[in-house]
């Protein structure tokens, strides 16, 4: 039996990744065996194509050349992680995927959220998600957590001013809407128990029918 490709999207600061850290040491998702990674990156080239598109000093980056990066680590990470574990019968639970790539790069970047996606097609050879779950914050606060936060990384993007990350959001709503019938959305501006709760009956309810 095939595994499930589940993605995790929001915007800067929604907490997505401490939720998915949560669900690594959780006993009941452990029991499901999933695989958890994140985009971009997952595998060596894929990290590495994260090093050159995140470095805060590479501001001259074109955002056509910041799209096709994505694109491409995507690829590798597809091939070589996300296809052979989903073929072993693994679900998995990837931190950022696709939409991430049509809400920042085709829509706030303003490449379009069709050639994006056009681009993003040869990438993945029709490998959607079967679930997104989609965490939803109001970019101000977002933003607000990542600067109270000592340990997270701060990248390119999160250099970018809030018209950009409420471009992000707008971006996303679009894709919410677009793929409706796969997106699950959950309110991340609340305390992260409640969160990782609401996250865990959607993984639950969807992963035992
Ligand atoms: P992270 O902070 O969630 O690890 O993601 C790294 C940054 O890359 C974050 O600012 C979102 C951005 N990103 C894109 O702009 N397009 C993409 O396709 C992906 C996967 C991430």
């Amino acid at each position: 039996m095939k595994g499930k490709f589940i993605t995790f999207e929001g915007p800067e600061g929604a907490g997505k990744t401490t939720v998915l850290e949560h669900l690594m040491r959780d006993k009941e998702m452990l029991n499901m065996a999933p695989m958890f990674t994140r985009e971009p990156g997952g595998i060596i080239i894929s990290e590495k194509i994260r090093s050159v598109i995140l470095d805060k000093e590479h501001t001259e980056m074109d955002s056509r050349t910041e799209a096709l990066l994505y694109a491409a680590a995507r690829r590798q990470h597809l091939v070589e992680k996300v296809m052979p574990s989903i073929r072993e019968g693994k679900h998995v639970f990837c931190d950022r995927f696709i939409d991430s790539s049509l809400a920042y790069q085709g829509y706030a970047r303003g490449l379009g959220i069709d050639e994006v996606l056009s681009i993003n097609q040869f990438a993945i050879d029709e490998m959607m998600p079967d679930l997104t779950i989609y965490f939803e914050i109001d970019p101000e606060i977002g933003l607000k957590r990542i600067a109270a936060s000592d340990e997270r990384e701060k990248n390119r993007l999160d250099l970018e001013d809030l018209t950009f990350h409420k471009r992000v959001q707008e971006g996303y709503e679009i894709v919410l809407q677009r793929f409706s019938n796969r997106i699950a959305v959950v309110q991340a501006d609340r305390a992260i128990d409640e969160v990782v709760n609401d996250v865990k009956g959607i993984l639950k309810k969807y992963l035992s029918n």
